[in-house]
């Protein structure tokens, strides 16, 4: 795991994973931690929650061995949470939810949990990285 100086002033935590269904829980556990140190415990399930569908979207959406999950606190109120995957040519896409659908809803609880949420495709000084699927989160108490 790396932790990276931000101008922030909070070091930002993230981890290369493999892009395994199996790895998702350890996603999970980077964001609780990333969040216990920042003392933001209130917000950590929702984190954790966040973490794991972009998760689970590169590992069932993207393709390549690894993934890199990125914890930052970019202000004192906001998490950022991201997936960088190897699929730049596969974009993530708000469906409509249907009642009995049981696929097609991540994205949609990503859109109410966040505050926002995007992707970024990545630049080629980052190449081979593909982009990166985000969400942000206001932390208020
Ligand atoms: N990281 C990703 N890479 C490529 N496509 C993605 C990614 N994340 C999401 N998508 C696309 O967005 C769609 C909607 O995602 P989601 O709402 O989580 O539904 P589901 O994962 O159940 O299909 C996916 O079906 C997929 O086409
Ligand atoms: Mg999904």
């Amino acid at each position: 795991m790396t932790t990276t100086p931000r101008g922030s002033g909070y070091p930002g935590y993230s981890e290369t994973m493999y892009r395994t269904p199996e790895t998702a829980e350890k996603a999970r556990r980077l964001a609780r931690l990333a969040l216990r140190v920042w003392q933001m415990d209130d917000v950590e399930d929702g984190a954790a929650l966040l973490v794991s569908e972009l998760f689970t979207n590169a590992v069932c959406h993207a393709r390549g061995e690894c993934v890199r999950v990125i914890i930052d606190r970019p202000e004192a109120d906001r998490v950022y949470l991201a997936v960088v995957d190897h699929a730049p040519d596969r974009l993530p896409e708000l469906r409509e939810a249907v009642p009995d659908d049981a696929d097609g809803r991540g994205l949609a609880l990503v859109e109410e949990l966040a505050d926002r949420w995007g992707c970024d495709l990545m630049g080629r000084e980052h190449r081979p990285w593909g982009k990166r699927v985000w969400a942000e989160m206001k932390v208020t108490r």
